[in-house]
């Protein structure tokens, strides 16, 4: 598992080390802390954290995936799957670091790509993103609908999701299932895993969580002229738990047929800006503060996924509400008001 540290990965790994999975996680802790290593073990326990190990690296590094995977898994058996997390994410550094971003996110698939190939390991789940869809025609977005990336961000996303569709065309030995996310948040209910970005959180959500312990001192509301009911937009919020359960169901159908497919994970439900301030507000037990400015760039006004085809295909589907989102986020931000590495206010 690459960006095993991250906020998704390090709750998949949760996830498949609980469902009995041996797991080796890879990470450069270039946007995580090594404490997110340390807390899985403790979230899993004694008797399941051995079936982890962890190795920290660089996945543009191809010589050192390549002895990684050449390696074996535990105890030298083979590797069965990839789950290629590690990338960067941030849309707006994507706009002012493009090379960055192509190298992160295109370079390293290949490098990954190519020392699975050499190493004999056909099987991956790959983290995409309902941003490749860019401004959608109708809502909710089903897998088909047209992509038109429209930052360099999801361009990488919609370039490296080409690139797999093709290799499995050339290669058909190959599996590879891209899963489209769209908006993840919320924590282990544990209050030990959470999402703990570096410096000023992009997203509303880790925005609102650092708000409510006072690191923020309110949330700008980016428009609320947009043709939504109340004005601001509407984003399809989706469980991390929900989504780490996703990856478990793509990793258990990956054997259904060979080739490439694409799921989307999300719940089929929208939320606007002000109904997730309300609910988060509810779960922290007091109003939080917000100030409605103008939009965001970039921004649009609705993003809905239509989830049917994983419900059919994959048996998967959401559990988790948004009051259980705020109230494991809260948990989380409460318990670690500076997050792992205890940043402070
Ligand atoms: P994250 O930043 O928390 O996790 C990514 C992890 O990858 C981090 O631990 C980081 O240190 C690691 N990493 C980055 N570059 C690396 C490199 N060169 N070598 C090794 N490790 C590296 O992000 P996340 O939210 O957990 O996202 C995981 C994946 O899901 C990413 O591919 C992201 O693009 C995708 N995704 C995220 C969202 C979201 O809103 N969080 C939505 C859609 C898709
Ligand atoms: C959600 C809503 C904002 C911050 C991004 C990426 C997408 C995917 C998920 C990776 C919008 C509003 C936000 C704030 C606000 N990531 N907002 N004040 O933009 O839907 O999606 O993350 O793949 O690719 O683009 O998420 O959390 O930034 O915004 O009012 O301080 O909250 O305008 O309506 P977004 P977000």
């Amino acid at each position: 598992m690459t960006g095993a540290a991250g906020f998704i990965g390090s709750h998949t790994c949760v996830d498949l080390l609980t469902a009995g999975y041996r797991v080796i996680g890879v990470d450069d802790f270039s946007n995580s802390s090594p404490h997110a290593i340390e807390r899985i073990r403790e979230v899993v326990g004694p008797d399941v954290a051995g079936n982890l190990d962890f190795v920290e690296l660089d996945v543009r590094d191809g010589a050192a995936l390549g002895k990684l995977l050449g390696g074996g898994g535990r105890g030298g058996g083979p590797v069965y799957a990839v789950v290629h997390f590690a990338a960067r994410k941030a849309v707006g550094e994507s706009v002012r670091m493009p090379v960055e971003y192509y190298d992160t996110n295109v370079n390293a698939t290949l490098r990954l790509i190519e020392a699975m190939r050499e190493h004999g390991v056909r099987r991956l789940i790959f983290s995409s993103s309902c941003s490749v869809h860019g401004n959608a025609d109708s809502l909710p977005i089903p897998e088909e609908a047209p992509a038109r990336p429209t930052n360099p961000y999801a361009r990488t996303k919609w370039i490296c999701e080409q690139i797999l569709s093709d290799l499995c065309v050339a290669e058909p030995d190959w599996r590879v299932i891209a899963l489209r996310y769209f908006n993840p948040v919320g924590a282990h209910p544990s209050g030990l895993l959470g999402e703990d970005p570096r410096g000023i959180p992009n997203n509303v959500m880790p925005y609102l969580q650092q708000v409510a312990v006072g690191r923020l001192a309110e949330l700008s509301v980016f428009g609320s002229d947009y043709p939504t009911p109340d004005g601001t937009g509407i984003r399809d919020y989706i469980h991390v738990v929900d989504l780490a359960e996703g990856h478990r169901a793509a990793m258990e159908h990956l054997d259904d047929q060979t080739g490439y497919r694409v799921y989307n994970l999300g719940t089929g439900t929208g939320t606007s800006v002000l109904q997730l301030v309300a609910a988060f507000s509810e779960a922290v037990g007091r109003p939080l503060p917000y100030r409605i400015v103008g939009r965001r760039p970039g921004d649009v006004a609705e993003l809905v996924a239509d989830p049917r085809r994983a419900a059919e295909e994959l048996g998967w589907r959401t559990k988790r509400g948004l009051a259980d989102m705020c109230r494991d986020a809260w948990e989380f931000q409460r318990r670690n008001p500076g997050g792992y590495d205890g940043v402070a206010g």
